[in-house]
């Protein structure tokens, strides 16, 4: 069942967004070779408590930390460790937010240093077919286009698009319908209305699509060990189009 939310909901998980959306610029500031993960997942929970905000995913299905932080070839839902990021490493970091019970949820690749040509234009890739996404998520077209719109973007580019996981619906509780694809036929599946509020987190591999689970349950992997990107953004489906709430201005 797809809840829409009012305008009040909308403005309040706005709010939470902006302060997520703060969270990822401090965060690309930090991203050098030689920081740890785990600095970061500091940071954030600092970051979230100095301004009255909650990590939501701690705790969520036993999740045990604010953030997830995918390194390389690691796709989704990589635990933040203790390790040094290298020169040429890319990491996703993604997080939920809780502001005064409303969330959002956005997830973004950073560099570390200098990367290959090949990974800055998977980066670039990834992130545009996230905004070609939102573009086309307007009232009266369908979840099935916004799927059609990554999938047929990336693969004309060379890269694949993650099946495993997909975007969804947020309201009181981090995953709730509807089901986002980040693949699919344009015209099909449900309405996209106005009231609606989603996430878009295309995982774009440099090889196959296809992932391995790591023994710990959570973390998914490509399997071909090749690079995956990812990003995302909580958006709200408004009259006249989509208004971004995790919009890093
Ligand atoms: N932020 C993730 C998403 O985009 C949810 C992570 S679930 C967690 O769907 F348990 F890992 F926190
Ligand atoms: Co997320």
């Amino acid at each position: 069942m797809i809840v829409l939310k009012s305008d009040r909901e909308i403005k309040a998980m706005h709010e939470s967004g902006k302060i997520l959306a703060a969270c990822h610029k401090e965060i690309a500031k930090m991203i050098v070779p030689g920081i740890t993960t785990w600095e970061i997942e500091e940071f954030v929970d600092r970051f979230l408590k100095e301004r009255g905000a909650k990590p939501e995913q701690k705790g969520y299905k036993g999740y045990e930390y604010a953030t997830c932080a995918s390194i390389n070839e690691e796709i989704c839902h990589g635990f933040p460790r203790k390790s040094p990021l290298k020169d040429g490493d890319i990491v996703t970091i993604d997080m939920v937010v809780n502001y005064n019970g409303a969330l959002a949820d956005s997830a973004w690749s950073y560099k570390v240093g200098n990367v290959s040509k090949e990974t800055e234009r998977l980066l670039e890739v990834t992130k545009e077919s996230l905004y070609r996404a939102i573009e086309v998520s307007v009232p009266g077209n369908r979840i099935g286009d916004i799927g059609h719109a990554i999938q047929s973007y990336v693969e004309a580019e060379g890269f694949s698009v993650v099946r495993d996981f997909i975007g969804h619906g947020i309201g009181n509780v981090i995953h709730e319908d509807p089901q986002v694809p980040h693949y699919g036929l344009p015209h099909k599946g449900a309405r996209i209305k106005e009231g609606m509020v989603f996430t878009i987190e295309p995982m774009v591999n440099v090889g196959t699509y296809k992932a391995t689970r790591d023994p710990n349950g959570w973390t998914a992997s490509t399997a071909d060990g090749k690079y995956s990107a990812q990003y995302e953004h909580t958006i709200a489906i408004a009259k006249d189009g989509p208004l971004i709430l995790t919009e890093q201005k």
